[in-house]
């Protein structure tokens, strides 16, 4: 499958997620303090709550609902109630517009 333009880098709000849907899957975007760009699932894995819905702090996105945290970089919760990870997605920056490929998923350890 190939990339697709989600954004531009210039319109992502700084510590503030965006739902996206690449080919049909929903993803939270978020452009973190330092300016790196995250792409991780959208959708919580302790209910069917959009993560895009809550609160960036720090590398993390937290669930509104229960509050679990999910990390930016690896995708998994910090903390309970939820307890299986989220998929984290490859994202690529060119000419200054966000792409992703919802096929091609990090490799996280
Ligand atoms: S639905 Fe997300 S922590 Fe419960």
């Amino acid at each position: 499958m190939a990339a697709e333009r989600v954004a531009a880098v210039a319109e992502l709000v700084e510590n503030q997620a965006t739902r996206v849907v690449v080919n049909g899957v929903p993803i939270a975007l978020v452009k973190d303090s330092a300016g790196d760009i995250h792409a991780i699932g959208d959708t919580c894995t302790h209910g069917e709550i959009s993560l895009s819905e809550g609160f960036v702090e720090d590398e993390t996105l937290e669930c509104w609902a229960h509050g679990s945290q999910f990390s930016l970089v690896t995708g998994k919760p910090l903390n309970l109630p939820a307890y299986e990870p989220v998929p984290v997605f490859a994202v690529e920056i060119i000419d200054g517009d966000v792409f992703i490929d919802s096929s091609v998923t990090k490799e996280i350890n």
